[in-house]
């Protein structure tokens, strides 16, 4: 028996099928990789865009990356210490960190928003289980002073990642880290997202660390950077173009590329499906950094 199609049906049937096959290079090129991906605060606050997000995630997994998903949540911190009546600030894009301020930052990122993200990948079939730096010393941390040796307050830097644990778990999850460590021995720090990301995805040798944000990228001018090297990150934080939380973020990526990480972006979280357009598209959003030696366009190997 002939089936006849009709021409439109069959354009589209074909146009469908090409979509899905222009990914193929890019699932080669990601497949069997551990791909490290940042949620900031600012672009979790849409329900909505939590939904697409960990439609992504599954996406990624079942083309067989290894996402680890690492969050911040300053909008959600600042909205429970305004309600509490403390007061914020921020100085070189951390936040000052005093007791009480730790507190409501635990409550809110280990007790709120790393369960919202957990749930909703978990609802959408991808097993995730959520950590914060207690859970099996997954971040180790010691204090961090400000960029001219001010006193944050208990704001940390991660001195070591439990890979071990990490690449167990990533057999059968995807690990979901909130961003507070521990110094080990009962103490918990704040530390800024970017920068857990960026230890994470060094000490697992991740291939990329995307930063998920509330802006197109970096941003020189009024236009988009889409392309930067290590050295041209570092001159724009010198140069003072990248301020507040723009400052760790670029220092982030710098950090990952030292430490073996062979692409970072700086991505606009606020665009759906912005994870799966910058893995498995050529469109490349936001702002690609490298080490200096590739231009946009070769990361795709046939
Ligand atoms: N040159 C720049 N280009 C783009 N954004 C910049 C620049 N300089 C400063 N910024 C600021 O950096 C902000 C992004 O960092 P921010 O810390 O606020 O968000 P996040 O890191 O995505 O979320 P979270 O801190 O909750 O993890 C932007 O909203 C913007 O105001
Ligand atoms: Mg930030």
């Amino acid at each position: 028996m002939t089936v006849v199609v009709p021409p439109g049906v069959r354009q589209r049937t074909v146009a469908k099928a090409r979509t899905l096959l222009e990914a193929l290079p890019y699932m080669r090129e990601h497949y069997g990789h551990t791909v490290v991906v940042k949620l900031g605060g600012s672009a979790m606050t849409d329900p909505k865009l939590a939904e697409r997000l960990a439609e992504d995630v599954a996406l990624l997994r079942l083309a067989g990356v290894r996402p680890v998903l690492v969050h911040g949540g300053g909008p959600q911190v600042t909205a429970m210490a305004e309600r509490l009546g403390l007061p914020t600030r921020f100085v070189g894009g951390h936040r000052v960190t005093d007791a009480e301020t730790l507190e409501i930052a635990k409550l809110v990122l280990v007790g709120g928003v790393n369960k919202t993200v957990t749930e909703a990948l978990n609802r959408h079939g991808v097993p995730a289980v959520g950590l914060c730096g207690d859970d099996g010393h997954v971040l180790l941390a010691r204090k961090r002073l400000g960029a001219g040796g001010e006193d944050l307050g208990f704001v940390g830097e991660v001195t070591s990642v439990n890979t071990g644990l990490l690449r167990h778990l990533m057999e059968v999850a995807v690990p979901v880290i909130a961003s507070i460590a521990t110094d080990g021995r009962g103490q918990s720090y704040n530390v800024n997202a970017d920068l857990v990301a960026s230890a994470v995805a060094g000490a697992l040798s991740a291939s990329k660390l995307v930063l998920m944000t509330d802006v197109p990228g970096v941003m020189q001018d009024g236009e988009l950077v889409s392309e930067l090297s290590v050295d041209e990150a570092e001159g724009l934080i010198a140069a003072g173009t990248a301020t507040g939380g723009m400052i760790p973020k670029l220092e982030a990526v710098v950090e990952a590329m030292r430490h073996g990480v062979e692409r970072a972006h700086i991505v606009d979280g606020r665009v759906e499906h912005a994870l799966i357009l910058e893995l498995f598209t050529p469109e490349g959003m936001g702002t690609m950094v490298t080490r200096g030696e590739a231009p946009r366009g070769e990361g795709a190997t046939q």
